[in-house]
């Protein structure tokens, strides 16, 4: 619950505010970019809402982040339900982004995708009554994915409520050790016709991406969208190892896929050939340096 004594005074005079509990981790800026934007390295609400779908968008990112740090000093119950209910948002057929990000993934998104052979939940978000329905009303969850150690926040009670398989790369297992699925070496791993395991160390030594019908690729902190620059983007710090980071972007280059859907950082779509231009574009500016 934020706190009005700890608003901050780069929060524009109005009803929504952020705190100075806030971890600025960027998921209020991607849900309702029109209300928040980034001041001296917290968010702030520079432009109160004022329409109903702003004032939705609010909500959405009242809720999603981690910390409570988003309050709104006038209640609107309505449209804070409705913005609740609208968790998971379906971005496109079957694929999700489920909100409510946890503190314990710093904040990171999470996603879920629906299959008939089963459907995979896409790290972790927090362990909420509500989100347990939706998975619930949705078929349930047979495979949890985890893209790496950071990321794990509560899978542990999803995969105990949903009897799912915890997937994790043997390098940063620790941070699940009781995975059922533990994904060795540096070899893609086929995990079914249409999802593939990819290894992609630097970030961390097991970093993974997830590819589903060689369109969506689900990475992690790996690679994300930089939406300021417009470009893609990768770590540059917080690397555990540089030159294997470029290495498994390379390695992207051998996949097509038209999403990228990141745990830190924003989420893009674009044709397959505008994203292989920007994959080479973000080697070649990294290779330079
Ligand atoms: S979602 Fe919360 S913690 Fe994250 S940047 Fe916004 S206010 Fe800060
Ligand atoms: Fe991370």
């Amino acid at each position: 619950m934020a706190d009005l004594n700890k608003r901050l005074t780069t929060n524009v005079e109005g009803d929504f505010f952020v705190d100075a509990t806030c971890i600025n981790c960027d998921t209020c800026r991607q849900l309702a970019p029109m209300t928040f934007q980034e001041v001296d390295e917290f968010s702030a609400v520079y432009h109160q809402p004022h329409d109903e779908l702003d004032i939705f968008h609010a909500y959405q990112a009242l809720l999603a982040c981690p910390v409570g740090s988003i309050g709104a000093v006038t209640k609107n119950t309505d449209l804070r339900k409705k913005a609740q209910e609208s968790f998971p948002i379906e971005l496109t057929g079957g694929v999700y982004y489920n909100g409510f990000n946890s503190e314990k993934s710093f904040g990171a998104n999470s996603y879920f995708v629906t299959h008939s052979q089963g459907n995979w939940l896409i790290d972790s978000p927090r362990f909420l009554r509500h989100l347990v329905n939706e998975f619930q009303n949705l078929g349930g969850i047979r495979y949890i994915f985890l893209s790496h150690e950071d990321d794990v926040a509560d899978a542990d009670r999803y995969a105990e409520k949903f009897n799912a398989t915890r997937i994790i790369h043997e390098a940063d297992h620790e941070a699940m050790p009781d995975a059922e699925w533990i994904v060795k070496g540096n070899d893609v791993v086929q995990a079914s016709p249409v999802f593939q395991l990819i290894p992609v160390p630097g970030h961390t030594a097991g970093s993974l991406a997830l590819l589903y019908k060689e369109k969506f690729l689900f990475t992690g902190d790996h690679l994300w969208w930089d939406r300021e620059k417009e470009e893609l983007g990768m770590p540059s710090r917080l690397v555990w190892n540089a030159e294997q980071l470029l290495q498994s972007t390379q390695r992207l280059l051998d996949f097509s896929f038209e999403w990228v859907l990141p745990g830190h950082g924003d989420r893009i779509q674009l044709s397959p050939e505008r994203m292989r231009r920007a994959l080479t574009k973000l080697l070649a500016s990294r290779q330079k340096t």
